[in-house]
């Protein structure tokens, strides 16, 4: 009988040892997973910094090489502020962000966002004999966090941009209201994507460039990982059609409330 007694408090004991481990290794996993959570918000700022510094420090290099133009130097002196501006507004998105979700949700005319984007961008599209065609009425708007939005659209545009190097191409973006949702795509007419290839396109780090040139640098791989966090914060979703060697459509669906 005493064995029996002995035995089962020696299994309580090795239960209760079991239990602890256990408690510390789930807790010591929360950890783990929020620094995971931290170093990817911490690499994606990094990389929309990196989308707005190179526009901002074109603008402010044909400035600094054209002083006796002074309409030109003006110009260039407002969207490097503008962009400035636009770079704190991004971090702030950013941080907010990673603590939950889009907080400065508003009405916004899409036409104007993707206005403001082309005009941030500093790119002249023609000069890689790619013609933008912009399909989106006036009046049409959406409810978004205009900052993380536009920088979602900017991703996929500078996307659209280097797939269809160096032959040019169309870059087409429309919008469209739906019953309970907007829907804006952008399609190009780039080297489209391998079937096999379109689950990995979503996840950090993967990237097919990686080759860099002097006009072009090698990508991080975080350009869709970003725009699928942002759009999935705003309860949206994010699809992608494309056929190898004719092109590419992404779809970002956002609910109206
Ligand atoms: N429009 C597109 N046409 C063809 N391939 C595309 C297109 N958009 C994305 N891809 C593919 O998806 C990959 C991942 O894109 P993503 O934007 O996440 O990273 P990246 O562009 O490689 O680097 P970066 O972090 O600088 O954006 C690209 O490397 C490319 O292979
Ligand atoms: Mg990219």
């Amino acid at each position: 009988m005493a064995g029996i007694l002995e035995k089962r408090q020696s299994l309580h004991r090795r239960l209760a040892t079991q239990q602890e481990m256990s408690d510390e290794l789930r807790s010591q996993l929360g950890r783990m997973q929020a620094l995971a959570n931290i170093g990817m918000i911490s690499a994606m700022i990094a990389h929309e910094m990196n989308n707005i510094l190179t526009p901002l420090g074109n603008y402010a290099y044909l400035a600094m090489k054209h002083p006796e133009d002074g309409e030109l130097t003006r110009k260039a002196l407002e969207k490097t502020t503008a962009n400035s501006r636009r770079a704190a507004k991004i971090l702030d998105s950013m941080l907010a962000m990673a603590n939950g979700g889009p907080r400065k949700m508003d009405w916004h005319s899409v036409k104007t966002m993707i206005e403001q984007i082309f005009s941030c961008m500093a790119r002249d599209f023609s000069k890689d004999q790619i013609k933008v065609v912009v399909e989106v009425d006036d009046e049409l708007t959406v409810f978004a966090e205009d900052i993380a939005l536009q920088q979602v659209l900017m991703n996929m545009i500078l996307n659209a941009r280097r797939a269809m190097l160096p032959k040019g191409g169309t870059l087409t973006i429309s919008a469209q209201q739906n019953t309970g949702s907007m829907r804006i795509e952008i399609t190009d007419t780039g080297c489209g994507i391998e079937r096999c290839d379109l689950e990995k396109i979503f996840q950090p780090f993967y990237t097919t460039k990686t080759e860099s040139s002097q006009a072009e640098r090698h990508g991080a791989g975080l350009g869709l990982a970003f725009c699928k966090r942002v759009v999935e914060a705003h309860n949206g979703a994010i699809s992608v059609d494309s056929q190898p060697g004719r092109g590419t459509t992404f779809r970002i669906s956002l609910p109206t409330p």
